[in-house]
């Protein structure tokens, strides 16, 4: 068996391309970073990679990471510029014994040093966007924008491997420094070849509270489903929040187990993920909560496109 989830409608491309690697046998570190390396290098994706969104100084810091669920080996880049595939470095660092994450200036020497590509990852459609909410926020004195649509994956190989791995440029407008949850192992991802992996997107600063990825694949160990274990983690943590805090930020879970076996929850509208297994090729996802219970429904045609033409529409500077 194989198979590979990932969060939202744009991992598609990335997971067409790891599920053509994984059917002819490959591996699954290599079938996960090229997936999400397809996410960062698409410029129209506003919180991954290229065209990524800056933090409040104008600059795209980017974090990511990967773990071996063989191994237990982890790698994990934070606050990182200009480099173009930062799940790439964190992979990379996953084969140090020591200094497995590395942040800012740091992970930029290591990643020079290594030969990692470097890249401006600062777009003119993403200077427009910081330019328009600078202006939204001068007039209405509303807080940042918490726009944190990390892409976060998990693949299981033919071999029994698994791997998951995180990329993101994290909260639009965030301080320079601000690291949230997806280069942090537990938090953001987590896998074990011997029982399952699963990997966040949402809002870090509460995924975090939470380590619900652990807490997934912690359930999964117990004997539980991927969709029981996402659905209670997600339900509990939400509740939790909500009840100590009065509110809990934005938190989707993916997750898939060493037999193919995949669930996803979330606690908000309109969260879209993409899977491709060996049972089932590979398809994008909407799913709704209805009182804990997560409904997964195909994504329409109609959909698919409207989400293209949305993403890539021309941009006008207000
Ligand atoms: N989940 C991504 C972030 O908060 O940075």
């Amino acid at each position: 068996m194989w198979g590979i989830i990932a969060t939202w409608r744009m991992a598609y491309e990335g997971i067409e391309k790891a599920s053509e690697m994984l059917k002819a046998g490959g591996d699954a570190g290599d079938a996960i970073e090229t997936a999400v390396r397809e996410v960062e290098d698409f410029p129209y994706y506003k919180s991954v990679g290229y065209g990524g969104l800056p933090n409040e100084e104008m600059e795209v810091e980017l974090d990511a990471a990967y773990m071996d669920g063989d191994t237990l080996d982890i790698g994990a880049v934070a606050a990182i510029k200009d480099f173009a595939n930062p799940v790439s470095i964190a992979r990379r660092l996953s084969k140090e014994p020591v200094n497995n994450l590395l942040v800012g200036e740091g992970a930029e020497k290591f990643a020079h040093k290594e030969g990692f590509e470097r890249k401006n990852m600062l777009t003119d459609r993403a200077k427009i966007h910081y330019r328009n909410r600078k202006k939204e926020i001068a007039q209405t004195e509303i807080k940042p924008y918490a726009g944190h649509d990390t892409v976060g994956m998990v693949c299981l190989d033919t071999r029994g491997k698994m791997t998951s791995a995180t990329s993101t440029s994290g909260l639009f407008m965030k301080k320079k420094g601000r690291v949230g949850d997806s280069p942090i192992s537990g938090s953001g991802f987590y896998v074990d070849s011997k029982v399952g992996g699963a990997s966040a997107t949402g809002l870090g600063e509460d995924v975090m509270k939470g380590c619900v990825s652990y807490e997934i694949v912690r359930l999964m160990k117990e004997g539980m489903h991927p969709q029981e274990a996402c659905e209670k983690a997600v339900a509990m943590f939400d509740r939790e929040l909500k009840e100590r805090r009065g509110k809990a930020g934005d938190m989707s879970l993916i997750a898939m187990n060493n037999k193919g076996e995949w669930g996803v929850a979330t606690n908000i509208e309109g969260f879209s993920f993409a899977v491709a297994t060996e049972n089932e090729a590979p398809v994008v996802y909407l799913t709704k909560n209805v009182d804990g219970k997560c409904i997964h429904e195909m994504a329409s045609r109609e959909w698919l496109d409207d989400y293209m033409r949305t993403r890539t529409a021309p941009l006008k500077e207000l």
